[in-house]
């Protein structure tokens, strides 16, 4: 009886290991496999016109070689001593960093300095926004500079990490540019068009379920069968190399010594309605217009803008009527006068309003999260756009008597409302 036992455990683990023959299988993410490489170009970036018409509308990826190493200051970046040395206030800059204690995710407040001091010994992570004091030692990616692609330019991360191996990740409502600054990665990419069961491993449909997540580093092809026959594009980045990743790829990067690298993200679907003309006609390329000179104004920043609302509340601005007033002041335009930028506000509030009592309270600000969060700032954005267009065509008009007047004031308020949201 027993040596039966022990015969049929035995057929068992000896069926179990066989069962997957696949050469990938308990292998690291797209290490063996199907292999594609992906296009290059050497020393240059699409056009805006090659990446809005063909990269982002034909969902394919590109890959610049050495195409940041042109750049002004852009060996500025290759050491911490330089940066701290020449980057005038980084030191004391206070920065939100990511910690890895006990296998949870803390966000730990310290200057930028004592995460220079500290990262290369523990497990922390940088991933923000560039803090403004390094914006102007970036320049505006080519294809970005173009007026219609500006528009539609959302964020600059700056991202920091030590030797890793991340999962699949995903950047869905995002095109983007994944630049390295120093360092080495490793990157895989799956096309989640061609391949729509990769996007239920990244996103699991239940999330109780408790199942082990996909291990990059030993892939499980019995428990992870979407993966086994999917095409791997591959590609070794290293300092000066920008690699671009339409929305709907899934990627996995191995990070193999500490790199700096940044994500410049595009909204994917005003990306798809871009017209091809503005494209065409886009101005020269300025190898001075740094990240600086962009108006990273609340409506691109939907962080920095849930924190501004959930200051309304903590300063207890309530009610549609005294929100209209704040805003008026923080755009600079009297919303109460104009019906056209009011009506969109109104539906702007009644969105954040959930319940629709008219008051906002901090459960509603806390919700305000992926599609509910893209939903309101295209919203605010629609808005700002009304604002603008009328804002031209008033300065466009001859100065009248009080125009001087006017413009000091305005620019007050445009100094106010900066303070405001970096709050
Ligand atoms: C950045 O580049 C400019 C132009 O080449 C140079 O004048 C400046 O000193 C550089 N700044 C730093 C901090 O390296
Ligand atoms: C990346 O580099 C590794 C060596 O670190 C090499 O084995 C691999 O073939 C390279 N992959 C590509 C796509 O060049």
């Amino acid at each position: 009886m027993d040596s039966f036992i022990v015969i049929l455990l035995f057929s068992l683990i000896s069926l179990v290991c066989s069962a997957n023959r696949n050469p990938g299988h308990l292998k690291p993410l797209g290490s063996v496999g199907n292999l594609v490489l992906i296009k290059e170009l050497q020393r240059e970036f699409p056009t805006a016109s090659q990446l809005f018409t063909y990269h982002v509308a034909k969902s394919e990826p590109s890959l610049s070689r050495q195409v940041l190493n042109d750049n002004k200051n852009f060996s500025l970046w290759q050491t911490d001593e330089q940066l701290l040395e020449h980057v005038y206030g980084l030191a004391d800059t206070k920065i939100q960093v990511e910690a890895f204690i006990a296998r949870q995710r803390h966000r730990i407040p310290m200057t930028f300095d004592a995460f220079l001091q500290r990262y290369k010994k523990e497990p922390l992570m940088f991933a923000d926004n560039i803090p403004k004091v390094l914006q102007k030692y970036l320049v505006v990616p080519k294809p970005l500079q173009c007026d219609a692609a500006l528009e539609i330019f959302q964020s600059a991360i700056l991202i920091i990490n030590g030797i890793n191996a991340s999962p699949l990740l995903l950047n869905e409502e995002y095109d983007h540019f994944h630049c390295i600054l120093r360092g080495h990665k490793k990157m895989v990419l799956i096309n989640m068009i061609k391949y729509p069961d990769v996007r239920k491993i990244v996103i699991p449909e239940k999330k109780q379920q408790q199942e082990p997540p996909m291990n990059p580093d030993r892939v499980d092809f019995d428990q992870f069968p979407a993966l086994a026959d999917v095409e791997y594009h591959v590609a070794n980045l290293t300092s000066g190399d920008c690699i671009f990743i339409p929305s709907s790829w899934t990627f996995q990067e191995r990070s193999l010594e500490h790199t700096f690298s940044i994500i410049y993200n595009v909204k994917h679907r005003r990306a798809l309605n871009i017209d091809g003309k503005e494209l065409n006609e886009c101005a020269d390329y300025d190898s001075t217009f740094t990240l600086d000179q962009i108006d990273w104004s609340v409506e691109r920043q939907p962080q920095s803008f849930k924190d501004l609302i959930m200051n309304l509340i903590n300063t207890n601005v309530v009610g549609f009527e005294k929100w209209r007033e704040y805003f008026s002041k923080h755009l600079s335009h009297d919303l109460a006068s104009d019906s056209e930028a009011s009506a969109i506000f109104e539906e702007f509030y009644d969105i954040i309003d959930v319940d629709g009592d008219g008051q906002v309270t901090k459960k509603e600000v806390e919700q305000i999260n992926g599609a509910h969060q893209h939903h309101i700032t295209d919203i605010l954005y629609e808005m700002v756009k009304v604002i603008n267009t009328k804002r031209d065509a008033k300065t466009s008009k001859p100065v009248e008597n009080n125009g001087e007047e006017q413009s000091i004031e305005n620019e007050d308020q445009i100094q106010s409302s900066h303070d405001q949201s970096e709050l």
